[in-house]
């Protein structure tokens, strides 16, 4: 079964003289197990194609089905659910709810995509000792560096064994032990469990990971120039 499917995906965004054809009819599948590279310049449309894949946007036409399943564009609810059962995203900056300490983010995610919570704790310890901030899990979101609180934001959207996990440029603000340690995160999830796994990145570290690579240009999706089989 297609992990991911985009079907003639068109989204605008912003609105009157200021409205920009972001997506462009865009087709895409991803596999189980595949990881792939979505290379673009700013403003090419990396961060709206995501967001339209996991849901977060409806396009304005086309489709898109997550595990065979079509997001329904009417329907935020029922995208919801879907999102939080089957995706997990990895966004630029980590967006952990700051009241929290970093487990607790973690867990509430599992809550979420129903997981009952001593699976949900143990699974979100072997992530977090796995990217070496299990000593951190009791601290508050404020006490953490950008770069851990990135490996707590990479456990929430693994901590449910996601069969589709979209990454928006996850690496870009990180130092490189912290870059390293999501990179590796990331790849084990497609290894071990046999997740789709959507980057947009310029992180050279994914490259031979990746089992493909494509390139975005003002809304258009084509393979990345240089990708296997390629000129
Ligand atoms: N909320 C918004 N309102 C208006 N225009 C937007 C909005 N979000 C993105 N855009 C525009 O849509 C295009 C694609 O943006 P985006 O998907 O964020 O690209 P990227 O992630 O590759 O930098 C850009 O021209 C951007 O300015
Ligand atoms: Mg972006």
């Amino acid at each position: 079964m297609t992990a991911l499917e985009l079907a003639g995906v068109s989204k605008v965004r912003g609105c009157g003289p200021l409205a920009v054809s972001a997506l462009r009819g865009v087709s895409l599948r991803i596999d189980p197990g595949e990881l792939v590279l979505l290379e673009g310049p700013s403003g090419s449309g990396k961060t709206t194609l995501l967001s339209v894949a996991g849901g977060l946007l409806r396009p304005d036409a086309g489709e898109v089905r997550v595990g065979g399943e079509l997001l329904p564009p009417g329907d935020a609810e029922a995208r919801r659910t879907v999102r939080a059962r089957r995706i997990g995203f990895v966004f630029q900056r980590s967006n952990l709810l700051p009241g929290l300490d970093g487990l607790e983010n973690v867990l509430v995610q599992a809550a979420l995509a129903g997981l009952d919570e001593p699976l949900a704790r143990r699974r979100a310890g072997e992530l977090l000792d796995a990217m070496g901030v299990g000593h951190l899990a009791g601290r508050r979101v404020g006490g953490l560096s950008a770069g851990e609180e990135q490996r707590f934001a990479v456990a929430r959207a693994l901590v449910h064994s996601p069969s589709l996990v979209l990454a928006d440029e996850p690496t870009a603000s990180l130092d490189s032990a912290a870059g390293r340690a999501v990179v590796e995160a990331l790849v084990a999830l497609g290894r071990d469990r046999g997740a789709a796994i959507l980057v947009a990145t310029h992180d050279a570290r994914l490259a031979p990971f990746a089992t493909r690579r494509l390139a975005i240009v003002d809304g258009g999706v084509g393979p990345a120039r240089g990708a296997p089989g390629e000129p």
